[in-house]
């Protein structure tokens, strides 16, 4: 296993998940973009999903064909622990999103805190030709980075930063035409001890009918 896979097994073994500093008890963002942008039986992929709760509230919303992909399996198995059986209704897919290859099309990508961690030019190519292949023809991309006054690190690692304008240049430089940005706003996350953390979130539609 790699660097990457082993950083952030150690991240969630280290911490419990009420103290890692992107924790949401309720992940209020995310719902209303998902929720106005996607049906309950629509398939959700969620990106870097590891221990967040938006699982459990896609389920209590009706939400019926949820994946969660993360490289950290012992991100995810917080999750699983925390559904218990519930877990049984998800699809979990332990792989590197710069290397995963999608077998089944998604109507809506969800990332929050994942896209900012890819430094490299050849990363972020990866990324976006996996989620143009995983989505569907008009699919939607919600991608949450920090933003351009954001922290300049998260976990002991590097960030990106950007504006929403830096986040959708970036992608229209990667594929020109493949998105166009439906929505983009700031967004301040209190960490659990009180620190602020501004993000930028934008939602694309990826082209065709
Ligand atoms: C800052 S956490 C955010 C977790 C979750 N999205 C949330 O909002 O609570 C970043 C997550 O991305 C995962 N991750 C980092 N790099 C990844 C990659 N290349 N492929 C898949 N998952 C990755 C980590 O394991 C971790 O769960």
């Amino acid at each position: 296993m790699n660097d990457r896979h082993e950083h952030w097994n150690d991240v969630y073994g280290a911490r419990e998940e009420t103290a890692l500093t992107w924790f949401e008890a309720i992940p209020t963002v995310s719902l209303e973009l998902i929720r106005k942008f996607a049906d309950a039986n629509d398939p959700i992929l969620d990106v870097g999903g590891g221990a967040s709760r938006i699982v459990d509230s896609l389920i209590d919303l009706g939400f019926s064909r949820i994946s969660i992909l993360d490289l950290s399996e012992a991100g995810m198995n917080v999750s699983r622990c925390r559904l218990g059986s519930r877990a049984d209704k998800v699809t979990w897919i332990t792989e590197d999103v710069t290397k995963w290859v999608p077998d089944q099309p998604c109507r809506l990508w969800h990332d929050r805190a994942v896209f900012h961690f890819l430094t490299s030019k050849d990363d972020c190519r990866a990324y976006v030709s996996r989620m143009l292949s995983a989505l569907e023809p008009s699919g939607i991309a919600i991608i949450m980075t920090f933003a351009e006054d954001g922290p300049e690190m998260c976990s002991g690692l590097p960030v990106m930063r950007y504006s929403p304008e830096d986040l959708v240049a970036t992608l229209e430089e990667i594929a020109p035409g493949a998105l166009k940005t439906v929505d983009m706003r700031k967004h301040v996350h209190m960490t659990p001890k009180g620190n602020e953390q501004r993000f930028q979130v934008s939602v694309l539609r990826k082209a065709g009918q």
